[in-house]
């Protein structure tokens, strides 16, 4: 089971101005807390708050999938933190098709990627002007998917648009080196959400195998606690990270076969 971890250094974010997207539960809501037990000033965005999204942190309604919805958000969310250091590109989802990448239908390939891939695009365009004004050390992490390496035919419009993530992320990364501003993406292998765990059901009902059966064989002997994701994340947009950019850090037990 998850290690709880000691106290981090509650001073580490101080001052810095966080926008975290898809941050009202499971990954998104623990990298929200992670930020604020860090000192940061977080703005946590979703279309609806749950009751794990963490409470000292402003959250502004909002789907990230389509271009008003993003800059409703970047108005909003600017207004709120006047500023931003930090913008942490988390939302994102998939559904699954057992009937072969033809049963996965034109829309849902475009929904896919509105959601999973634009939506970062679109985010980071929409911060970037207030990025570039706070400078050097300012970040962009972007999460993405094993399923961007491992393309599967249930989760391929989802795989696909995380594949994009990854190759748009290393472009960024290249471009923004020059200001100072440092873009990362993390990997997440199987990790226990309210999301994901949806997704695993729906496998595990296909295969005719019980839900832990999906998550046997990390190497590392559990899945992923939304915790373990958050600490990767502050890791890369701390000054601790202030030579890495353009990386893609895997976060997943040992389980994908990348590096
Ligand atoms: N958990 C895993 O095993 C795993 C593995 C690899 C990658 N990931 C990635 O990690 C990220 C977080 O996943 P999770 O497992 O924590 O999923 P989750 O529990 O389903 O949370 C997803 C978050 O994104 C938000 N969201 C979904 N659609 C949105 C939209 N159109 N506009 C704004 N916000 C939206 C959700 O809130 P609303 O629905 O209220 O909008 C929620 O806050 C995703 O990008 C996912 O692809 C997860």
């Amino acid at each position: 089971m998850f290690k709880t971890l000691p106290q981090s250094d509650p001073a580490e974010f101080a001052g810095r101005r966080v926008v975290v997207t898809g941050g009202s539960r499971g990954i998104g809501a623990a990298i929200v807390q992670r930020f604020l037990d860090g000192g940061a000033i977080v703005v946590a965005s979703a279309r609806k708050a749950t009751d794990e999204t963490p409470q000292a942190a402003t959250f502004i309604p909002g789907d990230v999938s389509t271009p008003e919805g993003v800059r409703t958000l970047a108005t909003a969310a600017l207004e709120v933190l006047g500023g931003v250091d930090i913008v942490v590109n988390n939302a994102g989802a998939a559904r699954t098709h057992l009937g072969g990448i033809g049963s996965i239908p034109d829309e849902e390939w475009v929904d896919a990627l509105a959601l999973n891939y634009l939506s970062a695009v679109r985010v980071t365009g929409a911060f970037l002007p207030a990025l570039r004004e706070s400078g050097a050390g300012s970040v962009v992490v972007n999460i993405s998917s094993g399923m961007a390496v491992e393309l599967a035919a249930p989760l391929a419009h989802y795989g696909a648009a995380k594949a994009a993530l990854n190759a748009y992320s290393k472009a960024l990364a290249s471009e923004l080196a020059p200001a100072g501003i440092r873009v990362a993406t993390v990997t997440p292998g199987n990790v226990l959400t309210p999301g994901a765990d949806a997704i695993r059901q729906t496998l595990a009902d296909a295969q005719g195998v019980p839900l832990d059966a999906t998550t046997s064989a990390i190497p590392l002997g559990r899945p992923g606690d939304p915790r373990d994701i958050a600490e990767a994340v502050a890791y890369l947009a701390s000054d601790r990270a202030q030579w890495v950019t353009g990386t893609n850090l895997v976060v997943d037990g040992g389980e994908l076969p990348i590096a």
